[in-house]
């Protein structure tokens, strides 16, 4: 089967496919959005020709219609509802953020009010959840109570979980935004063995989020303004990526009608992943591993190497075959960071930076395109700020759950969404007999 050049009508555009087996021609018709590739649509392929099509990890495939995020990954470009990154981390903070992903638009100062009061309200959890906790061993990974204490607050809030309820939706997006930081504070103060620290609704999103981590009930804390700042703007930096893995569970599991609570639950599982969210630990790892300027070449080649499983953690992007933006805003942070706690010279830092120039040096990096992403210079910002590593990826999962829910909220209005349920191409055995356990040899 070939697919032959596109060709334009006057009323639509369509591209052909030529079946050189059977001789057949289908004509499929192509849409466009407002940016980026245009799409074939290939809703009737099956019904019509009894053709599926096949795509492992969806590289060519349009999951849905989105107005949430856009991404030009060639050009390095990433924007949210049309605004570009780099002036939402620079301008904005991460509720204005929160508000334009869920609702399309930036609040006016009404609206931002309504909306921090409304989330603030729901920062507490239910003190029964709080003996959760003590079901986990110490040494449990922070992600791990995440994805079950997340999962289980559909047990807690029955007055949210009537999804075709406008009203339960909202209340259920409100929660899940409030109580994120709260569950993931919970998470850390467990495994240290500190009590929990109740938020406190004087401070900022990120301010109180900072003082549930790591003040003591035996002394007063107040945020460091440009750690508050920082946290807010990764925060902001992590909020949306369009149709990634985590973000396409959220939606598939959303699809089947599941509450929200539960589908949230199953976006944190796949951020975990080191090939995803579980990367920025992943790269701390590997700093640690490395060690030394002097050891990076053998790190580089070990990259290289086919043979080799190692990658270099933190580099290369699915859809960025440029400069991650967030990277580049990630890096300078670093630096603004480093200099607030007095550690410039940062050893981790340092080697960061040289193993960024070399790699951008080296061919096959240049040839297959490969830059720092999101989670290359974040590690360093939270390390050096006392969140220990197994907390960094929740430190993702916090702002994406906005984003996670803005992508929830466009999946349940879409009416051509329906049920996700992909097809495969069986390679299995053909029907067969059944042999009986007595007769197997
Ligand atoms: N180090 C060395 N080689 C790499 C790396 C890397 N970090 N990333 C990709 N490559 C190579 C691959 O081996 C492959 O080589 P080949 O063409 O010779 O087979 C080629 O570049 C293309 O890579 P793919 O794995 O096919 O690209 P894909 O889009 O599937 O993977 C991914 C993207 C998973 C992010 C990959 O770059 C990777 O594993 N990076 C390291 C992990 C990481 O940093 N993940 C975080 C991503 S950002 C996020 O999720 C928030």
């Amino acid at each position: 089967m070939s697919t032959s050049d596109k060709s334009t009508t006057e009323e639509k555009h369509t591209v052909t496919v030529i079946d050189n087996k059977s001789g057949r021609q289908f004509e499929l018709e192509v849409l466009s959005g407002e940016m980026g590739p245009d799409v074939i649509d290939i809703r009737k392929l099956y019904q019509e020709f009894d053709y599926f099509t096949y795509d492992p990890g969806y590289t060519s495939t349009a999951s849905c219609d989105s107005a949430i995020t856009f991404i030009d990954g060639e050009k390095g470009i990433l924007l949210h509802r049309g605004y570009k990154i780099e002036e939402l981390a620079a301008e904005s903070d991460f509720m204005d953020v929160s508000y334009m992903l869920l609702f399309g638009h930036l609040p006016n100062a009404q609206q931002q009010e309504r909306f921090d009061t409304e989330i603030k309200h729901h920062s507490l959890v239910d003190e029964q959840l709080i003996r959760f906790f003590n079901g986990f061993r110490r040494d449990a990974h922070p992600m791990a109570i995440m994805v079950g204490v997340v999962g289980a607050l559909s047990a807690f809030y029955h007055d949210s979980l009537e999804i075709s309820d406008p009203k339960q939706r909202h209340l259920a997006t409100i929660r899940l935004i409030a109580k994120m930081p709260t569950i993931a504070a919970m998470a850390y103060k467990y495994a240290i063995g500190q009590p929990f620290v109740y938020p406190d609704n004087s401070l900022s999103y990120t301010g109180n989020f900072l003082k549930m981590m790591f003040s003591v009930p035996a002394e007063e804390y107040v945020p460091n303004p440009v750690l508050e700042k920082a946290i807010d703007c990764l925060f902001v930096l992590h909020a949306d990526h369009e149709q990634n893995a985590s973000t396409s569970t959220v939606r598939l599991a959303g699809s089947s009608q599941a509450n929200p609570f539960a589908c949230i639950a199953a976006g944190i599982a796949s951020l975990w992943g080191p090939a995803h969210g579980g990367a920025n630990e992943a790269v701390l790892n590997m700093l640690t591993e490395i060690g030394s300027v002097d050891r990076i070449p053998e790190f580089i080649a070990r990259a290289k190497d086919r043979n080799d499983p190692f990658r270099l953690m933190g580099f290369g992007h699915r859809v960025y075959k440029n400069y991650d933006p967030r990277a580049q805003v990630l890096k300078s942070s670093a630096h603004a960071v480093l200099k607030e706690l007095g550690v410039e010279d940062q050893p981790l830092f340092e080697l960061a930076l040289e193993l960024e120039r070399i790699a951008r040096e080296d061919e096959y990096f240049i040839q297959k395109k490969l830059f720092p992403n999101v989670d290359f210079y974040s590690g360093i910002i939270l390390q050096a700020m006392g969140f220990p590593t197994s907390m960094f990826t929740v430190m993702f999962a916090i702002p994406r759950t906005a984003g996670w829910l803005s992508q929830w909220h466009e999946m349940l209005g879409d009416p051509v969404q329906k049920i996700g349920r992909p097809r495969q191409r069986y390679i299995g055995a053909k029907p067969r007999k059944f042999v009986p356990k007595d007769e197997r040899g």
